[in-house]
C-alpha cells in the first residue's frame, strides 16, 4: 500500500547497517515499547519475568546500568531511580506502614532525617535516633514493631564507622530489614551484603558519576522478598530515570577504579597535614585512629575515599572559621562530593547526642587536582587563624 511521506517519516523501511560493535552501552531512549503480537502485551515491572513492558520499567542502558550496579555489589537485584534522596525514600516507603517503628542513626545524611521526621511521621510510622557507634547495643532498642533498621557508614559529616555485622546480627534476631547508605564506599569499599545488610543504597550522583554532572541513586537488594517489597513501591511511585544520565554512570564505572586510588592518597594527604595544624582539634577521617570508629573501618573496609571533616580548636569563632573558607581559592563552597573539584562546607549546626561538636565542624571533598596545590591554598587560608595570632571576633 502506498504511503505518502508524511506516513513514511513514522513508519520508515530505511535504516543503518547491522554489525556495529561499540565497546560502549548504546543509548536507548523509549517510553512506549512496542509488542509484536497481542499475545504478547504485558504490564510487568519484575524485567526478569518479562522484560521491556514500558520504558518507566528500564531500558537497555538503565538495564545494563542496574546490572553493573548489582554485579560489583553482589546485589540479586538493583533498581536505578533519580537520585541518591529518592533511593532513600524508596527504601523507607516500601516498609512505611502505621504503628511501624524504625531505627536511624544520628549521623545519617539530613535529608534522611528529614523524610523520617516529617513524612514518615505523617503515615504514623515511629523514627528513633540511635547513636551510630551502639554496635551491637541496638537490640536493646529493638521492638516487635522494628521493621527498618537503616546505618549509614561512615555517617554523614561526623564520620562514624558503624558495626554493621553486629547491627545486623541484632535487628535480623528481632526480624528486621536492615538498609545502608553505602554511598560512601561507592559500593566496592564496604561490602554491604558480605556484611549482612539486606538492602544497599549508594548515591550515584557522586563516586559513580564522578563528575558533578548528574543525579542518580541506586537501591541493590539481597533477595527476592525484599526486590518484591522495594520494586513494587517503586513502580508505583513512577521513578523514571534519563538514558542519558544512566550512560554517564555506565562511563563512570569504567574509571572509578583509578579515580578512587588517587582520590583516596590524595585525601589522606591532605587530611594528615591539616591533622598536624595546630588550628585543628581533631580531624574525622575513617582510616585516621582520631575518627570514631576506626577499629571497625580497619577490620571491614578495603579503602577509604575523598570526603572527611575537621574541628576546629576551641576559641577559633565561627565567623574566623567561615571567612577562612572564603579565602580558599581551589576549594568550592558547594554540597556534594566524590567529582573531580576539592569542596568545602561549613557545618555548624550538627546535632549528636554524645558527640557534640559545636560551631567548629567543616567538612572537605578532595578533587582530583594536585595534593601539593591544595595544601597550600589550606596553608594560605589557615594563615591569619595561626595560634597565638588574634583570630575574627576576638580583641586585637
Ligand atoms: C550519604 C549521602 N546519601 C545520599 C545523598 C543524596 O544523593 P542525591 O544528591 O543524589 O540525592 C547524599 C548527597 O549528598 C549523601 O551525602
Amino acid at each position: 500500500m502506498p504511503i505518502s511521506w508524511r506516513t513514511r517519516l513514522i513508519h520508515s523501511e530505511a535504516g543503518a547497517p547491522p554489525g556495529f560493535r561499540s565497546l560502549t552501552t548504546p543509548v536507548h531512549r523509549g517510553s512506549t515499547t512496542v509488542f509484536a503480537r497481542t499475545a504478547d502485551l504485558h504490564d510487568e515491572w519484575r524485567q526478569g519475568v518479562a522484560p521491556y513492558g514500558y520504558g518507566l520499567y528500564g531500558t537497555p542502558t538503565t538495564l545494563e546500568l542496574a546490572a553493573r550496579i548489582g554485579e560489583i555489589e553482589g546485589a540479586t537485584h538493583t533498581l536505578i531511580v533519580p537520585g541518591g534522596q529518592a533511593a532513600i525514600a524508596l527504601v523507607y516507603l516500601a516498609f512505611a506502614t502505621p504503628g511501624a517503628h524504625m531505627l536511624v542513626p544520628e549521623s545519617i545524611y539530613g535529608p534522611s532525617r528529614e523524610i523520617a521526621n516529617d513524612l514518615l511521621r505523617r503515615f504514623g510510622v515511629e523514627i528513633e535516633f540511635y547513636d551510630p557507634l551502639l554496635g551491637a547495643g541496638i537490640a536493646a532498642l529493638l521492638r516487635e514493631t522494628t521493621r527498618l533498621v537503616w546505618c549509614e557508614s561512615p555517617g554523614s559529616v561526623t564520620m562514624e564507622v558503624q558495626d554493621v555485622p553486629a547491627i545486623v546480627a541484632a535487628a535480623h534476631a528481632r526480624g528486621a530489614v536492615v538498609a545502608i547508605d553505602n554511598t560512601y564506599a561507592a559500593g566496592v569499599l564496604f561490602d554491604a551484603f558480605g556484611h549482612g545488610a539486606d538492602i544497599s543504597v549508594q548515591a550515584l550522583t557522586k563516586y559513580i558519576g564522578g563528575h558533578s554532572d548528574l543525579l542518580l541513586g541506586s537501591v541493590s537488594l539481597r533477595d527476592d522478598a525484599v526486590y518484591d517489597a522495594v520494586g513494587n513501591v517503586n513502580q508505583m511511585l513512577g521513578m523514571a530515570v534519563s538514558p542519558d544520565d544512566c550512560s554517564l554512570a555506565l562511563r563512570g564505572l569504567q574509571t572509578l577504579g583509578v579515580q578512587l586510588e588517587r582520590l583516596e592518597a590524595s585525601t589522606l594527604t591532605v587530611a594528615r597535614w591539616l591533622a598536624a595544624r595546630p588550628e585543628i582539634a581533631t580531624v574525622l577521617h575513617p582510616a585516621l585512629p582520631s575518627c570514631p570508629g576506626h577499629e571497625t573501618w580497619v577490620r571491614d573496609f578495603t579503602g577509604s575515599a575523598s570526603v572527611f571533616s575537621v574541628v576546629f580548636r576551641e576559641g577559633i569563632a565561627p565567623e574566623a572559621i567561615l571567612a577562612f573558607i572564603d579565602r580558599l581559592r581551589l576549594f568550592k563552597i558547594g554540597y556534594s562530593w566524590g567529582g573531580q573539584t576539592s569542596l568545602v562546607v561549613p557545618h555548624f549546626d550538627v546535632s549528636r547526642q554524645v558527640r557534640p561538636y559545636g560551631p567548629r565542624l567543616v567538612r572537605f571533598n578532595i578533587g582530583l587536582e594536585d595534593s601539593a596545590d591544595l595544601i597550600a591554598d589550606l596553608g594560605a587560608a589557615l594563615a591569619p587563624l595561626a595560634v597565638g595570632a588574634p583570630v575574627f571576633g576576638a580583641p586585637a
